[in-house]
């Protein structure tokens, strides 16, 4: 049977549109251990799910080097498929057309994705490889971008946006994702810079590669631009699902329930010896969220960035948790800048998309310092405080060491509105450390002992039998009950059970103005 004449033209119109730039870019691409913008679609969805949208459309820009060249999607693969059942939005620049950079066309297809997802409420994931702002179609291009950093920002706190770096990301395209709420990045193939190497290089005279300027590990370590790191896409593409099987389509829905499959009464004897006998010896607090979370199974988020605090996923009897906790294996577990703000974030995520907050609370306080005071720590710590004030999702905490000064109040205590705080026998509730307390308070009485060592272990040994516990919270019904740790997992599940109808709202307002 013969085809008709119509019929083969679309077919031949797509398969022209499917090869993007052409063969010979997408070799290149493939030689640079990187996918297609097509391949990287296929791998997120379920197999067979993904419909395209505007796959004809062809930029309209003449003129500066553009050579009246025209390709089929003008660089970015748009449409709507789902992961593990669930609808999302994907878009994915191809960067054999033009870089994947942004110009008029590219961006109203962007648009277009972005409206459906926040009228039908629905998650949107950019897989972003793009030079940014298409520089022969000039200031259209800069209102493209802005049109989507719009959208972007609206749609913030109502659907789940997601962005993984796929390549060399600048300008524009770092912008846009840098206003969602998770940034995936490649390792060795993925870049995120406003301007990139030569820029620097004729701006400051510094001599930097792009890895050093803005690779994986720069924004995954130090800037905590990026929240996870893959060592390539095929691992990369796979987080984005799991971290969407934690997530609500929508700010109107709640997370997802599984059908657990690790008993809820579980008592895991290990907890009971977890902390050291010493208060200053540190233990690894991810080994206390692997053995109270549903099979061990933790996301962390921001795992290489301002490891002093530890912040991600799990479930609790298959109810899904955002868990916050400091790390005594790092820096003591003290809030300092930068866990400040990966903490004040996370928890603000959490309560958007109606994610319960579990605290675990191991805290000798504010990091203090000229660098820190000088940096803003004050501006900062009290970013995680607004966090957790605001916060009005079910908000539970565990104070399983050390809960000094005004950290104690920042964790989630009952004055700001925690609805559950326990402490294990090991905790210490005080404003400050032993030996800073009794060098304060004490400062003649020790400095006028006839044994000056003697006299200071004495006052701290006391002050430790009086502060160094839960009791004196506990009576004052601060901590609602001193648990021993083996319950700990049986006791969080019960309280998420109670607290699942929760509902808690604050004043009318436009919004709060949290310190920035
Ligand atoms: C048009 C672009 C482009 C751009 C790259 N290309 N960026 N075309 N506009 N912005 C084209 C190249 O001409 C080339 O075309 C192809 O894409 C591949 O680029 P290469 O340079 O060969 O690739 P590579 O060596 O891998 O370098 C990638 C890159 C570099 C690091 C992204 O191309 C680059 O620095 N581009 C400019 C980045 C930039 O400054 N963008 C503007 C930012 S301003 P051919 O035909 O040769 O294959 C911005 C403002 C937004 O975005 C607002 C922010 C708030």
């Amino acid at each position: 049977m013969s085809i008709d004449p119509e019929i083969l033209e679309l077919r031949q119109r797509r398969e022209e549109a499917r090869l993007g730039g052409g063969t010979r870019r997408i070799d290149q691409q493939h030689a640079k251990g990187k996918l297609t913008a097509r391949e990287r679609i296929d791998l997120l969805l379920d197999e067979g799910s993904f419909q395209e949208l505007g796959m004809f459309v062809t930029q309209r820009a003449s003129g500066f080097g553009s050579n009246g060249q025209t390709f089929f999607g003008d660089g970015v693969v748009t449409g709507y498929g789902t992961i593990n059942g669930r609808l999302v939005y994907v878009f994915s620049q191809d960067f054999t057309v033009f870089g994947g950079s942004l110009g008029e066309a590219h961006a109203e297809k962007i648009v277009r994705l972005m409206d459906h997802a926040m009228k039908n409420g629905a998650p949107l994931i950019g897989l972003n490889d793009s030079g940014g702002a298409r520089i022969q179609e000039g200031v259209v291009s800069l209102g493209g971008y802005a049109d989507i950093f719009l959208r972007n920002t609206l749609a913030s706190g109502v659907i789940p946006q997601i962005s993984a770096i796929m390549g060399p990301c600048a300008g524009g395209a770092v912008y846009s994702p840098a206003l969602t709420d998770f940034i995936v990045m490649v390792k060795d193939t993925s870049y995120m810079f406003v301007t990139g190497p030569d820029v620097v290089k004729t701006v400051t005279h510094e001599d930097v590669t792009a890895e050093q300027l803005g690779g994986a590990m720069v924004h995954n370590e130090k800037s905590g631009v990026a929240h996870f790191m893959a060592d390539n896409e095929e691992q990369a593409i796979p987080m984005i699902r799991k971290l969407l099987s934690f997530l609500p389509q929508n700010n109107m829905e709640e997370p997802p329930l599984v059908r657990p499959t690790d008993d809820p009464l579980r008592a895991d004897e290990a907890l009971d010896e977890i902390v050291p006998d010493s208060s200053v010896k540190p233990y690894d607090m991810k080994d206390v969220i692997h053995r109270v979370v549903d099979d061990g199974d933790f996301l962390e988020v921001h795992e290489h960035y301002a490891q002093n605090i530890i912040v991600g996923f799990a479930r609790l009897n298959g109810r899904v948790v955002g868990i916050v906790a400091q790390q005594p294996m790092v820096l003591a577990g003290v809030l300092d800048i930068n866990s400040s703000g990966k903490g004040a974030r996370f928890v603000r995520f959490c309560d958007c998309f109606n994610i319960p907050i579990v605290t675990f609370e191991d805290v000798p306080g504010f990091l203090p310092g000229v660098g820190q005071e000088h940096g803003g720590i004050i501006k900062h710590g009290a970013k995680l405080l607004f966090a957790y004030c605001e916060a009005t999702v079910p908000k539970i905490t565990v104070i399983t060491r050390k809960a000094y000064g005004g950290a104690y109040d920042v964790m989630s205590s009952k004055h700001i509105r925690g609805d559950l705080n326990y402490a294990w026998p090991t905790a210490e509730i005080a404003v400050m450390g032993p030996d800073g307390a009794v060098n304060i308070i004490y400062r003649e009485e020790i400095a006028n002992a006839a044994d000056v060592e003697a006299a200071r272990q004495k006052l701290v040994q006391e002050y430790r039998d009086h502060f160094a516990n839960p009791y004196v919270a506990a009576g004052r019904g601060y901590v609602d009950d001193v648990i021993e740790p083996h319950q700990t997992r049986a006791k969080l599940i019960a309280g998420l059970e109670m607290l699942q109808n929760k509902r808690d709202t604050n004043p009318p307002k436009k919004h709060g103005n949290i310190p920035l």
